[in-house]
Protein backbone atom coordinates (compact mmCIF):
# COMPACT_ATOMS: atom_id res chain seq x y z
CA UNK A 1 0.00 0.00 0.00
CA UNK A 2 1.37 3.59 -0.81
CA UNK A 3 1.01 5.72 2.08
CA UNK A 4 1.48 9.29 2.61
CA UNK A 5 0.38 10.93 6.36
CA UNK A 6 0.14 15.23 6.00
CA UNK A 7 -0.32 17.00 9.14
CA UNK A 8 -1.87 20.74 9.15
CA UNK A 9 -1.42 21.88 12.53
CA UNK A 10 -2.95 19.20 14.78
CA UNK A 11 -5.16 17.97 12.01
CA UNK A 12 -4.15 14.87 10.15
CA UNK A 13 -5.25 13.84 6.49
CA UNK A 14 -3.94 10.39 4.73
CA UNK A 15 -3.64 9.75 1.08
CA UNK A 16 -3.35 5.87 0.78
CA UNK A 17 -3.26 4.40 -2.78
CA UNK A 18 -3.40 0.85 -4.46
CA UNK A 19 0.45 -0.25 -5.98
CA UNK A 20 -1.04 -2.19 -8.40
CA UNK A 21 -3.92 0.38 -10.02
CA UNK A 22 -2.48 3.68 -8.49
CA UNK A 23 -6.26 4.42 -7.76
CA UNK A 24 -5.76 6.33 -4.32
CA UNK A 25 -8.21 7.62 -1.50
CA UNK A 26 -7.59 10.98 0.56
CA UNK A 27 -8.64 11.01 4.03
CA UNK A 28 -10.13 14.10 5.88
CA UNK A 29 -8.32 16.79 2.96
CA UNK A 30 -8.02 19.95 4.60
CA UNK A 31 -8.96 23.01 2.76
CA UNK A 32 -5.80 24.82 2.93
CA UNK A 33 -3.82 21.87 1.67
CA UNK A 34 -5.57 20.77 -1.51
CA UNK A 35 -2.02 21.74 -3.39
CA UNK A 36 -0.27 19.70 -1.43
CA UNK A 37 -2.30 16.22 -1.52
CA UNK A 38 -2.61 16.77 -5.62
CA UNK A 39 1.19 17.02 -5.49
CA UNK A 40 2.19 13.80 -3.15
CA UNK A 41 -0.58 12.29 -5.37
CA UNK A 42 0.97 13.02 -8.45
CA UNK A 43 4.79 12.32 -7.10
CA UNK A 44 3.62 8.55 -6.13
CA UNK A 45 2.01 8.11 -9.49
CA UNK A 46 -1.90 8.07 -8.16
CA UNK A 47 -5.29 9.13 -8.86
CA UNK A 48 -7.49 10.42 -6.39
CA UNK A 49 -10.81 8.39 -6.52
CA UNK A 50 -12.29 8.90 -3.58
CA UNK A 51 -12.15 11.82 -0.41
CA UNK A 52 -13.34 10.29 2.48
CA UNK A 53 -14.18 12.63 5.36
CA UNK A 54 -14.48 10.76 8.87
CA UNK A 55 -16.91 12.78 10.27
CA UNK A 56 -18.02 16.79 9.99
CA UNK A 57 -15.55 18.73 11.32
CA UNK A 58 -15.81 21.35 13.69
CA UNK A 59 -12.61 22.59 13.60
CA UNK A 60 -11.26 23.09 10.48
CA UNK A 61 -12.36 23.08 6.92
CA UNK A 62 -12.95 20.48 4.80
CA UNK A 63 -11.24 20.44 1.32
CA UNK A 64 -13.13 17.54 0.08
CA UNK A 65 -15.95 19.46 -1.66
CA UNK A 66 -13.52 21.99 -3.53
CA UNK A 67 -11.33 19.21 -4.28
CA UNK A 68 -14.10 17.15 -5.37
CA UNK A 69 -15.20 19.91 -7.88
CA UNK A 70 -11.80 20.02 -8.82
CA UNK A 71 -10.64 16.75 -9.96
CA UNK A 72 -13.52 14.96 -9.98
CA UNK A 73 -13.51 12.52 -7.55
CA UNK A 74 -16.07 10.97 -5.55
CA UNK A 75 -16.86 12.58 -1.77
CA UNK A 76 -17.82 9.38 0.39
CA UNK A 77 -19.64 10.35 3.66
CA UNK A 78 -21.15 8.42 6.38
CA UNK A 79 -25.22 8.32 5.63
CA UNK A 80 -25.92 10.63 8.50
CA UNK A 81 -23.49 13.31 7.19
CA UNK A 82 -25.72 16.33 6.67
CA UNK A 83 -23.47 17.58 3.73
CA UNK A 84 -25.15 17.84 0.77
CA UNK A 85 -22.97 17.02 -2.93
CA UNK A 86 -21.75 13.85 -1.45
CA UNK A 87 -21.61 10.89 -4.16
CA UNK A 88 -21.27 7.95 -2.03
CA UNK A 89 -22.92 7.36 1.40
CA UNK A 90 -21.72 4.50 3.25
CA UNK A 91 -22.88 2.63 6.25
CA UNK A 92 -21.69 -0.12 8.85
CA UNK A 93 -19.91 -3.35 7.55
CA UNK A 94 -19.66 -1.69 3.96
CA UNK A 95 -16.65 -1.95 2.01
CA UNK A 96 -14.70 0.46 -0.19
CA UNK A 97 -13.16 -0.83 -3.09
CA UNK A 98 -9.77 0.99 -3.77
CA UNK A 99 -8.40 -0.77 -6.56
CA UNK A 100 -7.26 -4.03 -4.98
CA UNK A 101 -7.56 -2.59 -1.31
CA UNK A 102 -10.83 -3.02 0.38
CA UNK A 103 -11.66 -0.36 3.08
CA UNK A 104 -13.71 -1.35 5.92
CA UNK A 105 -16.40 0.91 7.59
CA UNK A 106 -17.16 0.95 10.84
CA UNK A 107 -20.06 3.63 12.01
CA UNK A 108 -18.97 4.59 15.26
CA UNK A 109 -21.02 7.76 16.12
CA UNK A 110 -20.53 9.72 19.49
CA UNK A 111 -18.19 12.63 18.88
CA UNK A 112 -20.84 12.98 16.20
CA UNK A 113 -23.59 10.67 14.61
CA UNK A 114 -21.61 10.67 11.37
CA UNK A 115 -18.30 9.76 12.66
CA UNK A 116 -16.52 6.14 11.08
CA UNK A 117 -13.31 4.25 11.28
CA UNK A 118 -11.90 3.22 8.01
CA UNK A 119 -10.67 -0.41 8.46
CA UNK A 120 -7.30 -2.10 6.70
CA UNK A 121 -5.95 -5.12 7.10
CA UNK A 122 -2.55 -3.50 8.65
CA UNK A 123 -4.76 -0.21 10.29
CA UNK A 124 -7.64 1.78 11.40
CA UNK A 125 -8.34 5.16 10.94
CA UNK A 126 -9.89 6.26 13.61
CA UNK A 127 -11.09 9.79 13.13
CA UNK A 128 -11.98 12.12 16.04
CA UNK A 129 -13.69 8.74 17.86
CA UNK A 130 -9.99 7.33 19.22
CA UNK A 131 -6.98 9.67 19.65
CA UNK A 132 -3.43 9.05 20.78
CA UNK A 133 -3.96 9.36 24.56
CA UNK A 134 -7.41 10.76 24.03
CA UNK A 135 -10.91 10.42 22.52
CA UNK A 136 -12.93 13.18 20.34
CA UNK A 137 -15.02 15.05 23.00
CA UNK A 138 -18.62 14.80 23.07
CA UNK A 139 -19.92 18.04 23.51
CA UNK A 140 -20.23 19.82 20.12
CA UNK A 141 -23.56 19.06 17.46
CA UNK A 142 -24.70 15.38 17.30
CA UNK A 143 -22.12 13.97 19.36
CA UNK A 144 -23.05 11.59 22.91
CA UNK A 145 -21.01 10.27 25.46
CA UNK A 146 -23.53 7.14 25.26
CA UNK A 147 -22.53 6.10 21.77
CA UNK A 148 -19.01 7.04 21.94
CA UNK A 149 -18.26 4.10 25.01
CA UNK A 150 -20.64 1.68 22.90
CA UNK A 151 -18.49 2.80 19.64
CA UNK A 152 -15.05 2.27 21.83
CA UNK A 153 -15.49 -0.35 24.40
CA UNK A 154 -18.07 -2.58 22.29
CA UNK A 155 -16.63 -2.39 18.17
CA UNK A 156 -13.38 -0.28 18.11
CA UNK A 157 -11.42 -1.74 20.89
CA UNK A 158 -12.33 -5.47 20.01
CA UNK A 159 -9.92 -4.90 17.08
CA UNK A 160 -6.90 -6.73 16.68
CA UNK A 161 -4.57 -5.21 19.07
CA UNK A 162 -1.65 -5.12 16.94
CA UNK A 163 -3.78 -2.63 14.59
CA UNK A 164 -2.28 0.45 13.53
CA UNK A 165 -4.51 3.50 14.58
CA UNK A 166 -3.91 6.91 12.64
CA UNK A 167 -6.27 9.33 14.17
CA UNK A 168 -7.91 12.68 12.44
CA UNK A 169 -5.86 14.70 15.09
CA UNK A 170 -2.79 14.90 16.95
CA UNK A 171 -1.50 18.22 18.52
CA UNK A 172 1.83 16.52 19.70
CA UNK A 173 2.80 15.11 16.35
CA UNK A 174 3.00 11.72 17.09
CA UNK A 175 2.39 9.47 13.68
CA UNK A 176 0.11 6.65 15.13
CA UNK A 177 0.12 3.96 17.82
CA UNK A 178 -1.80 0.43 18.17
CA UNK A 179 -5.16 -0.41 19.54
CA UNK A 180 -3.21 -2.44 22.41
CA UNK A 181 -1.06 0.52 23.16
CA UNK A 182 -4.29 2.92 23.20
CA UNK A 183 -6.03 -0.17 25.43
CA UNK A 184 -2.99 -0.41 27.75
CA UNK A 185 -2.27 3.48 28.36
CA UNK A 186 -5.12 6.06 27.11
CA UNK A 187 -6.28 7.57 30.31
CA UNK A 188 -9.35 8.01 29.10
CA UNK A 189 -9.84 4.23 28.10
CA UNK A 190 -8.92 2.94 31.86
CA UNK A 191 -12.94 4.58 32.35
CA UNK A 192 -14.29 1.35 31.53
CA UNK A 193 -17.62 1.65 33.15
CA UNK A 194 -20.20 3.11 31.02
CA UNK A 195 -21.66 5.85 33.72
CA UNK A 196 -18.33 6.52 34.77
CA UNK A 197 -17.15 7.38 31.38
CA UNK A 198 -20.30 9.25 30.56
CA UNK A 199 -19.69 11.15 33.21
CA UNK A 200 -16.34 12.18 32.50
CA UNK A 201 -17.58 12.95 29.46
CA UNK A 202 -19.77 15.16 30.19
CA UNK A 203 -17.67 17.16 32.57
CA UNK A 204 -14.45 17.97 30.72
CA UNK A 205 -15.90 21.31 30.29
CA UNK A 206 -13.86 22.20 26.96
CA UNK A 207 -13.50 25.31 25.28
CA UNK A 208 -14.90 25.94 21.71
CA UNK A 209 -12.85 25.16 18.74
CA UNK A 210 -11.86 28.73 16.90
CA UNK A 211 -14.13 28.78 13.75
CA UNK A 212 -16.74 26.08 14.83
CA UNK A 213 -19.60 28.36 13.62
CA UNK A 214 -17.87 28.78 10.58
CA UNK A 215 -16.66 25.43 10.15
CA UNK A 216 -19.89 23.95 10.96
CA UNK A 217 -21.68 26.01 8.85
CA UNK A 218 -19.12 25.37 5.54
CA UNK A 219 -18.63 21.94 6.23
CA UNK A 220 -22.61 20.92 6.66
CA UNK A 221 -24.09 23.12 4.30
CA UNK A 222 -20.93 22.66 1.51
CA UNK A 223 -21.62 26.96 1.50
CA UNK A 224 -18.07 28.81 1.15
CA UNK A 225 -16.18 30.77 4.34
CA UNK A 226 -15.78 34.58 4.45
CA UNK A 227 -11.88 33.69 3.55
CA UNK A 228 -12.84 31.58 0.40
CA UNK A 229 -15.32 34.82 -0.51
CA UNK A 230 -12.01 37.16 0.04
CA UNK A 231 -9.84 34.80 -2.29
CA UNK A 232 -12.58 34.75 -5.10
CA UNK A 233 -13.08 38.54 -5.02
CA UNK A 234 -9.35 39.12 -4.73
CA UNK A 235 -8.88 36.92 -8.05
CA UNK A 236 -11.57 39.48 -9.75
CA UNK A 237 -10.12 42.90 -9.46
CA UNK A 238 -6.44 44.47 -9.35
CA UNK A 239 -5.01 46.67 -6.23
CA UNK A 240 -4.20 49.91 -5.83
CA UNK A 241 -0.87 50.72 -3.81
CA UNK A 242 -1.40 53.87 -1.08
CA UNK A 243 1.57 55.76 -2.50
CA UNK A 244 0.26 55.39 -6.67
CA UNK A 245 -3.30 56.70 -5.46
CA UNK A 246 -1.69 59.15 -3.55
CA UNK A 247 0.74 60.84 -6.60
CA UNK A 248 -2.13 59.94 -9.33
CA UNK A 249 -4.71 62.41 -6.90
CA UNK A 250 -1.75 64.98 -6.32
CA UNK A 251 -1.52 64.23 -10.48
CA UNK A 252 -4.95 65.19 -11.77
CA UNK A 253 -7.83 64.78 -8.72
CA UNK A 254 -10.58 63.93 -11.13
CA UNK A 255 -9.19 61.34 -13.24
CA UNK A 256 -10.58 58.79 -10.69
CA UNK A 257 -12.98 57.86 -8.64
CA UNK A 258 -12.53 57.14 -5.37
CA UNK A 259 -15.49 55.39 -3.85
CA UNK A 260 -15.15 54.73 0.09
CA UNK A 261 -17.58 52.38 1.04
CA UNK A 262 -17.83 52.48 4.52
CA UNK A 263 -20.35 53.91 6.74
CA UNK A 264 -21.24 57.61 6.67
CA UNK A 265 -19.50 58.28 10.31
CA UNK A 266 -16.36 56.40 9.64
CA UNK A 267 -16.15 59.12 6.07
CA UNK A 268 -16.83 62.05 7.84
CA UNK A 269 -14.32 61.74 10.64
CA UNK A 270 -11.77 61.20 8.02
CA UNK A 271 -11.60 60.36 4.13
CA UNK A 272 -8.94 60.33 0.49
CA UNK A 273 -9.52 63.74 -0.11
CA UNK A 274 -12.05 64.40 -3.00
CA UNK A 275 -13.61 60.52 -1.93
CA UNK A 276 -17.13 59.22 -2.49
CA UNK A 277 -19.26 58.11 -0.04
CA UNK A 278 -21.12 54.92 -1.14
CA UNK A 279 -21.99 52.86 2.20
CA UNK A 280 -21.27 48.81 0.89
CA UNK A 281 -25.03 48.30 2.51
CA UNK A 282 -26.42 50.73 -0.42
CA UNK A 283 -24.06 49.79 -3.45
CA UNK A 284 -26.42 47.83 -4.99
CA UNK A 285 -29.28 50.45 -4.44
CA UNK A 286 -27.40 53.29 -5.68
CA UNK A 287 -24.75 52.16 -8.05
CA UNK A 288 -27.38 53.36 -11.09
CA UNK A 289 -27.25 57.32 -9.94
CA UNK A 290 -24.18 57.00 -8.34
CA UNK A 291 -21.70 55.81 -11.24
CA UNK A 292 -23.57 56.46 -14.66
CA UNK A 293 -20.40 56.21 -16.56
CA UNK A 294 -19.45 52.07 -16.67
CA UNK A 295 -15.98 52.70 -18.06
CA UNK A 296 -14.88 54.95 -14.88
CA UNK A 297 -11.87 54.46 -13.73
CA UNK A 298 -12.90 53.62 -9.88
CA UNK A 299 -10.80 52.55 -6.76
CA UNK A 300 -12.94 51.08 -3.54
CA UNK A 301 -11.61 51.92 -0.34
CA UNK A 302 -13.11 50.70 3.47
CA UNK A 303 -11.27 50.51 6.36
CA UNK A 304 -9.11 47.55 6.63
CA UNK A 305 -9.47 46.58 2.66
CA UNK A 306 -11.26 43.80 2.87
CA UNK A 307 -14.77 45.28 2.75
CA UNK A 308 -13.46 47.59 -0.37
CA UNK A 309 -12.34 44.37 -1.90
CA UNK A 310 -16.20 42.68 -2.44
CA UNK A 311 -17.39 45.43 -3.03
CA UNK A 312 -14.94 46.04 -5.99
CA UNK A 313 -15.65 42.51 -6.79
CA UNK A 314 -19.32 43.07 -6.81
CA UNK A 315 -18.89 46.49 -9.22
CA UNK A 316 -16.71 44.04 -11.34
CA UNK A 317 -19.28 41.76 -11.61
CA UNK A 318 -21.97 44.55 -12.61
CA UNK A 319 -19.78 45.47 -15.27
CA UNK A 320 -17.48 48.26 -13.91
CA UNK A 321 -14.04 46.89 -16.10
CA UNK A 322 -12.10 49.44 -14.59
CA UNK A 323 -12.73 49.31 -10.87
CA UNK A 324 -9.84 48.53 -8.26
CA UNK A 325 -9.45 48.14 -4.82
CA UNK A 326 -7.22 50.20 -2.24
CA UNK A 327 -4.35 47.41 -1.37
CA UNK A 328 -4.71 48.59 2.72
CA UNK A 329 -7.55 50.10 3.90
CA UNK A 330 -8.55 54.00 5.82
CA UNK A 331 -6.47 52.64 8.89
CA UNK A 332 -3.29 52.02 7.08
CA UNK A 333 -3.81 55.23 5.32
CA UNK A 334 -4.03 57.47 8.37
CA UNK A 335 -0.77 55.54 9.34
CA UNK A 336 1.43 56.17 6.78
CA UNK A 337 0.27 60.12 7.12
CA UNK A 338 -1.50 60.19 4.06
CA UNK A 339 -4.16 63.01 2.74
CA UNK A 340 -7.06 63.23 4.82
CA UNK A 341 -10.20 65.63 4.98
CA UNK A 342 -13.06 65.87 7.24
CA UNK A 343 -16.61 66.34 6.98
CA UNK A 344 -19.61 65.35 5.34
CA UNK A 345 -19.55 64.29 1.30
CA UNK A 346 -19.18 67.43 -1.08
FE1 LIG B 1 -13.77 16.29 14.86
Amino acid sequence: MIFEQVATGGCQSYLIGCPETRQAALIDPEESRADRYLALAAQDGLTIRFLIDTHTHADHFSGAAALARRIGAARVRHRAAPAPGVSMRVDDGETILLGKLRIGVLHTPGHTADSMCLLLPDRVFTGDTLLIGGTGRTDLPSGDPEQLYDSLFDKLLKLDPALQVYPAHDYKGRSHSTIGDEIASNPRLQVRERAAFVAMMRNLNLSAPTHLTEALRTNMSGGKTVAQMLAEAEAQVPFMAMAELRSRLDAAPGALIVLDVRERDAYEAGHVPGARLLPRGQLELRVNQELPDPTARIVCCCEFGRISTLAAATLHQMGFSRVVALDGGMKAWREAGMPLAQGPAG
